[in-house]
């Protein structure tokens, strides 16, 4: 049922260009012009006249979340929030009748997540899911949703069921934009055209890190730490990456918006302290080229992503990264898959049960 592959996580890691083609499946018709989604469409007036929307989620799903709060405000300029489910359930917040919650969540069972939305429900709001797993108890509870059609996810670390919740998120954020007229026709079908080409790109990131990777997380299986900056788009990205790499490797693993670095990590900053810096071409490409001197003056070993061709970042970094270029508020789809697989090949090297990670389990039922 592995498919050839060690385990479940890579055999998932392996399956995105299929996953992601499933979630945009029937929804995005490029030549047509349209994102057709039922759950969206039926409930357009509302959705658009939302006050805020907040999106509630843990976890992986969670760094799904943050990205989906970019990609709202940009396209839909709708005003976003992202909490923790937990953390959202017990503080009391402001929501009414006018507020639209997202709830996102693989399985779908989640005990945090379930019971914030019951709140969110009980204050009136309308409660939109995002989850993987068909007629889980979360989908069946909330007001509308999509499902992310990934397919089952085995693997304790979630890889494919992340990318394709960035996809519906994409989805959601460009339907919205354009029929509310923050997206102009022309800006919304360039979108809409590279998304398409997604597949296409993740299984050309696939082949053309996936030995690369394997290579690079040689150097770092005795590695205590880890760093993992990114920014924009990629700040969550970085996040995602960092608990990817905890998760399964048992190093601590921190992510941080690579500006934020100066305010604090850089004092960690020495020899024993790899870097992931996530730096595509797009989104403030010479903030991150100068922090990635600043680390290299502290001796901090660099693994940088960069888009193919790069030479600035490239040329400082220890290891390099390549990944198809791709508009920003879509790298993080890409990027995240060598974060993936450089977590995996660690957590392998190191000898640990990658399927099974200690002290987790694939839903979290109990708060
Ligand atoms: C990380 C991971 C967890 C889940 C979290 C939420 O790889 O799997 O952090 O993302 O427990 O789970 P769902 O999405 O099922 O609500």
């Amino acid at each position: 049922e592995k498919g050839g592959y060690e385990h479940f996580m890579l055999k998932e890691i392996f399956e995105q260009p299929k996953s992601i083609h499933d979630t945009l499946r029937g929804r995005l018709l490029v030549e047509e012009g349209i994102i057709k989604m039922a759950g969206i469409w039926d409930h357009l007036e509302r959705l658009n006249q939302a006050q805020k929307i907040t999106i509630i989620a843990c976890g992986t799903s969670w760094h799904a979340g943050l990205i989906g709060e970019y990609l709202i405000e940009e396209f839909a300029r709708i005003p976003v929030e992202v909490e923790y489910a937990s953390e959202f359930r017990y503080r009391n917040p402001i929501i009414t009748d006018k507020d639209i919650v997202i709830a996102i969540s693989q399985s779908g069972e989640t005990a945090d997540t379930m019971a914030a939305i019951k709140m969110a429900k009980e204050k009136g709001a309308f409660v939109y899911g995002i989850c993987n797993v068909v007629d889980s108890s979360i989908s069946r509870v909330t007001d509308a949703g999509s499902y992310t059609h990934a397919g089952p996810e085995i693997g304790v670390a979630s890889t494919k069921a992340f990318t394709s919740q960035l996809t519906v998120l994409s989805l959601i954020a460009l339907k919205l934009g354009k029929h509310n007229g923050h997206l102009s026709n022309q800006e919304f079908m360039k979108l809409i055209t590279e998304l398409d080409a997604l597949p296409k790109k993740v299984e050309e990131v696939l082949e053309s890190t996936h030995e690369n990777v394997k290579e690079i997380a040689k150097h770092f299986i005795g590695a205590q730490n880890f760093l993992y900056l990114g920014r924009g788009y990629n700040f969550p990205a970085a996040l995602e990456g960092a608990l990817k790499l905890k998760e399964i490797s048992y190093i601590h693993a921190e992510g941080y918006p690579a500006a934020e670095m100066k305010h604090g990590p850089i004092a960690l900053i020495d020899e024993n302290m790899p870097i992931v810096i996530i730096a595509p071409k797009q989104g403030h490409y010479d903030k991150i080229v100068s922090n990635v001197q600043e680390i290299k003056a502290r001796k901090g070993r660099v693994v940088a992503l960069v888009n193919k061709g790069d030479t600035q970042v490239a040329s400082v970094a220890d290891f390099v990264i390549e990944f198809p270029e791709t508009s920003e508020c879509f790298s993080p789809i890409i990027a995240s898959i060598p974060l993936q697989l450089l977590a995996y090949y660690i957590a392998v090297y190191r000898g640990a049960n990658v399927d099974q990670p200690r002290n987790l389990a694939k839903s979290v039922t109990v708060e």
